[in-house]
């Protein structure tokens, strides 16, 4: 039986269309701005994100860190969710590249309110305290189980923002995912903020690939940032082929991920000696906690019968449902998972 693997949506592989699309690209040197390919994604990234411009880049990392880059200055201070990916599994990426420090906030299921946006921010007349220039937000938020921020607290969270003069970046990684569980386009989700990076390479299936969005002027420093980073890349048509298909193809088919993430944490909520918040589970992420075993020794178990899940704490697991999991697997699994907790 091949393996389940529920480790990530970044283990999807791309779909035989886009390998097709990869070996026909048009293709030119993307640093002087010659690969058409890479032209076309930009421009269909722009108008999906409602900004006026676009960029692709090798990896979310390499756009979040952009994102702080042209958003505050070194010695200044970014907010970010304590359980940020910026924060939490971004290597300190803002401290080391940029000299940025990073404010955390946290929250009870990431989604910051005005109230705790305003607290954060530093006194602007105290020689002592650092200029918070930016915040960066997270939409579906991981780390808090792939939660969908509420639109009136997306909008409520600009509205302070922008009020406390600072500039937004949104970490829309799996922004997709959002737009398909409320059912509005990414652009009403990003509306507010001034850049945002979102990735191919998870749910919708791309070997490679985020892509920044902002203004023209932002877009344009970020070149230079990419550039500066070694991210500039050249007849990258090659991985921007199949991030056109994704876009095209690959955004409805989301629905499926989130239904089956559904049934997988409904079954596991009913097996001995797990736990699981089902109100977390909005879209393809489920995380659950095991109450009579360690999660290294659970992961281990399932890994032997073929299921592979993620431990994120000493009993925490992260279960992430993507393309290539079909409902069949899901109830696979589930069997596994109960063999492994009652043997
Ligand atoms: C919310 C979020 N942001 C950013 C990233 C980073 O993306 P990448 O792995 O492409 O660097 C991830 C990766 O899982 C993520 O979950």
């Amino acid at each position: 039986m091949p393996t389940i693997d529920f480790r990530s949506d970044t283990v999807t592989m791309p779909t035989p269309k886009m390998r097709e699309a990869m070996t026909t690209a048009s293709l030119g040197d993307d640093v002087f701005g010659d690969d058409p390919t890479v032209n076309r994604l930009e421009e269909v990234a722009a108008e999906r994100m409602g900004k006026e411009a676009a960029m692709f880049v090798s990896s979310g990392t390499l756009g979040n860190l952009i994102g702080i880059a042209v958003n505050a200055r070194s010695g200044e201070e970014m907010i970010a969710d304590t359980d940020s990916h910026t924060f939490f599994y971004e290597s300190a990426n803002a401290a080391v590249v940029c000299g940025v420090q990073i404010r955390q906030v946290a929250t009870e299921a990431g989604v910051m309110s005005p109230q705790q946006i305003s607290d954060a921010v530093r006194p602007r007349d105290d020689v002592h305290e650092p200029f918070t220039a930016a915040i960066s937000l997270e939409n579906t938020h991981n780390r808090h189980g792939g939660i969908v921020w509420p639109l009136e607290d997306v909008r409520a969270a600009y509205e302070e923002a922008h009020a406390q003069g600072l500039r937004v970046h949104l970490d829309g990684a799996r922004i997709f995912n959002a737009a398909v569980a409320l059912g509005v386009e990414p652009a009403e989700i990003a509306s507010g903020a001034d850049t945002v990076t979102f990735c191919l390479s998870k749910g919708l299936a791309c070997p490679i690939g985020s892509v920044f969005c902002g203004s023209r002027e932002t877009v344009e420093e970020a070149r230079r940032w990419r550039k500066r980073l070694g991210g500039g890349m050249r007849q990258v048509g090659i991985l921007a082929a199949p991030g056109l298909i994704a876009l095209d193809e690959m955004v409805d088919r989301l629905a499926e991920d989130h239904a089956n993430a559904r049934t997988l944490a409904e079954g596991l909520a009913e097996l001995p000696g797990v736990r699981c918040d089902l109100s977390r589970v909005q879209t393809n992420i489920v995380y659950f906690d095991l109450e009579t075993m360690n999660a290294a020794a659970f992961a281990e178990a399932c890994d032997k019968r073929g299921v592979r899940g993620l431990p994120t704490g000493p009993r925490r697991v992260r279960f992430v449902t993507h393309y290539g999991i079909e409902a069949e697997d899901v109830q696979s699994a589930l069997k596994i998972c109960e063999d492994v907790l009652t043997a």
